[in-house]
C-alpha cells in the first residue's frame, strides 16, 4: 500500500526531490492571496495564539545548527501538506461512499489542522534560516505532493460502494492508525527536547491536534471494518505487513529493534535544540509506539499485527 512512506505523518521528512515543472518554494506557499481569503484562513487556521516567530533571536545559534533544523522543518512542512492532500482524497471517497456525516465533519477538521501544521512548519523553517532561501534555495523547494497509495476506485467501480469503503479503510490504516499515531510520541519528544520557545510552541500546537488524528484512525476503522467483505479485510492484513516494513525503513534509519531493545533511553531536555531528534530517538519512539499503542489497538480491531510484523520482510501478511 505504501508507495512512499516518507510522505506520511510519522515518517521522517526527507530532502525534496522534484520535477522542476511541478515544484514551487516554501515562501510562495506562504504567499497572500487577498484580504478576505487571508482573514478567513487566519480565523480557521490560526486558532491557538500564533507562535511569535518574529521573537526568534538567531544570535545564540550557530549557523550549521539553524540550517540543520530548518531543513528538517521544511521537510515537515511538505509532509504536512501531503496530509492535506491525503485527507482531502479520503474525504472525497468517503463522501462518495455515503458514510455518516460525522466522519466527514471530523475529517474536515483534520484537513484544516494539516493546513495549520504545514504553515507552522514552513514559517518555522524560514524563521530559523531566512538567509537559506538565497544561499540554498533547494532546501526550501516544495514539490507537488504525491499520495502514498494507489488511486481510489474510479469510474469502473462507481457502482460498487464496498470498493470505496475498502480503499478508505486501507488509507485510514496507513495514514492514521500508523502515521498519525507514530507522529504523536515524536511530537511529545520534540516538545521535551526543544529548548527554543518559538519552536517549542510550534511543536505543542501540532501535538494538540495529533491526538484527535490518531483517535480518528482507530475509531473510523472500527466503523468501516464490519462493512467490508472478508477479502477486503484479508487485504488489510496483508497491507499491514508492507506498511510496517515501509515505516520501519523510513523512520528508523537502519536501526534494528534489537539495537534499541536493551537500552533504556530517556528523552529529556539537554543541549540547545531547535526541534530535532536523533536517529536513535526516532527508532526508540517507533518501536515503543508500535508495542504500546498501535499493536494493542489493531488487535482490538481484529487485525493481527504480530503476524504482520513477522511477515514484513517476506512481502506477505
Ligand atoms: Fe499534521
Ligand atoms: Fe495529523
Amino acid at each position: 500500500m505504501v508507495r512512499d512512506p516518507s510522505a506520511l505523518h510519522g515518517a521522517r521528512p526527507r530532502p525534496a526531490e522534484d520535477d522542476p515543472s511541478e515544484t514551487t518554494g516554501t515562501e510562495r506557499m506562504l504567499g497572500e492571496v487577498g484580504a478576505p481569503i487571508g482573514r478567513a484562513h487566519r480565523k480557521q487556521v490560526h486558532r491557538d495564539p500564533w507562535p511569535d516567530f518574529a521573537a526568534f533571536d538567531p544570535a545564540p545559534w550557530p549557523l550549521p545548527q539553524r540550517r540543520r533544523a530548518a531543513i528538517q522543518w521544511a521537510g515537515r512542512a511538505r509532509n504536512e501538506h501531503g496530509s492535506v492532500q491525503q485527507f482531502g482524497q479520503l474525504t472525497q471517497v468517503l463522501a462518495s461512499a455515503q458514510v455518516e456525516l460525522s466522519l466527514l465533519g471530523c475529517l474536515a477538521r483534520m484537513i484544516t489542522d494539516e493546513v495549520r501544521h504545514a504553515e507552522l512548519c514552513a514559517r518555522m523553517a524560514l524563521t530559523l534560516w531566512p538567509e537559506g532561501t538565497a544561499a540554498e534555495p533547494q532546501a526550501f523547494r516544495w514539490p507537488r505532493p504525491r499520495p502514498p497509495w494507489a488511486d481510489p476506485p474510479g469510474a469502473q467501480q462507481e457502482r460498487d460502494p464496498e470498493q470505496r469503503l475498502a480503499w478508505a479503510a486501507s488509507a485510514i490504516l496507513t495514514a492514521c492508525c500508523l502515521g498519525e499515531t507514530l507522529s504523536r510520541p515524536m511530537l511529545d519528544a520534540l516538545v521535551v527536547v526543544t529548548t527554543e520557545p518559538c519552536a517549542e510552541a510550534v511543536c505543542r500546537q501540532i501535538l494538540r491536534d495529533e491526538h484527535l488524528h490518531a483517535t480518528f484512525g482507530f475509531e473510523a476503522l472500527g466503523v468501516l471494518l464490519p462493512r467490508l467483505s472478508a477479502e477486503s479485510r484479508a487485504r488489510l492484513q496483508t497491507q499491514l505487513a508492507s506498511d510496517l516494513a515501509g515505516f520501519q525503513r523510513s523512520v528508523c534509519g537502519g536501526i534494528d529493534i534489537a539495537e534499541v531493545a536493551a537500552c533504556s533511553m530517556v528523552i529529556e531536555r539537554d543541549e540547545p535544540n531547535l526541534g530535532v531528534l536523533s536517529d536513535r530517538q526516532y527508532a526508540v519512539i517507533f518501536y515503543s509506539c508500535l508495542e504500546t499503542e498501535i499493536f494493542p489497538r489493531l488487535r482490538e480491531l481484529g487485525l493481527d499485527p504480530d503476524a504482520a510484523w513477522a511477515a514484513r520482510g517476506r512481502g506477505k501478511g
